[in-house]
């Protein structure tokens, strides 16, 4: 069992970084593997332009970082998108890497990568509002349904100053116990 955490964030030590080593944690305990990705440091553009036909869609932009970026999330059981809120939505480092997935939209490779993976989300964010969160779970729900992946959950947390969620030890300990249950989520 394996885990890939794709980090949306560009600030190293941050506080999705803090809550992916976390969840990472409870990776370990659970007796599985994991690593992460940072997105900022690859070279992924936006999607350039698709074709009407799925089948006949081709990735414009295969000469940068993407398609290897994707190969190693498809072959991790568990799937971790940490993103902090960005003016209501994923980070621009997370929207070009999901969206690049519709320039192979219907390739088995992607389609049956996903199938049954273990997604989850990590999502940091300043206002003082929990319901802030949503603007980045909601979309990772409907990627797993989309994607016939099992959506195991989220942390979230109301954190602004880098590394500020490391001084809430229980938002951490709800990070341990999200990725060991995402470990037996995909042992099934
Ligand atoms: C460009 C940008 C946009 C942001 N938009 C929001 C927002 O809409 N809502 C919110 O609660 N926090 C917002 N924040 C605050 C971050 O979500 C918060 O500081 C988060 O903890 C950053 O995570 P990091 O330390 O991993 O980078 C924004 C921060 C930046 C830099």
């Amino acid at each position: 069992m394996h885990a890939v955490i794709l980090i949306g964030s560009p600030r190293k030590g941050g506080n999705t970084d803090c809550l992916a080593d976390a969840f990472l944690e409870g990776v370990a305990a659970g007796g599985a593997t994991g690593e992460k990705v940072y997105l900022d440091d690859l070279n992924i553009r936006p999607i350039g332009e698709v074709g009407d036909v799925h089948a006949e869609r081709v990735d414009v932009r295969a000469d940068d970082d993407y398609l290897p970026t994707l190969k190693r999330a498809l072959e991790a059981d568990i799937l971790v998108f940490a993103s902090p809120v960005y003016w209501q939505g994923v980070s621009a480092q997370m929207k070009c890497f999901v969206d690049r997935w519709s320039a192979y939209y219907a390739q088995p490779f992607l389609v049956e990568g996903m199938r049954g993976k273990v997604f989850a989300a990590l999502v940091p964010h300043a206002a003082p509002d929990l319901d802030h969160a949503r603007w980045v779970t909601e979309p990772v729900k409907v990627w797993a349904a989309h994607f016939h992946a099992v959506y195991a959950g989220e942390v979230s947390c109301v954190a602004g100053r880098k590394g500020s969620v490391c001084e809430q030890p229980h938002v951490l300990d709800q990070a341990r116990e999200l990725g060991r249950r995402c470990v037996a989520l995909a042992k099934g």
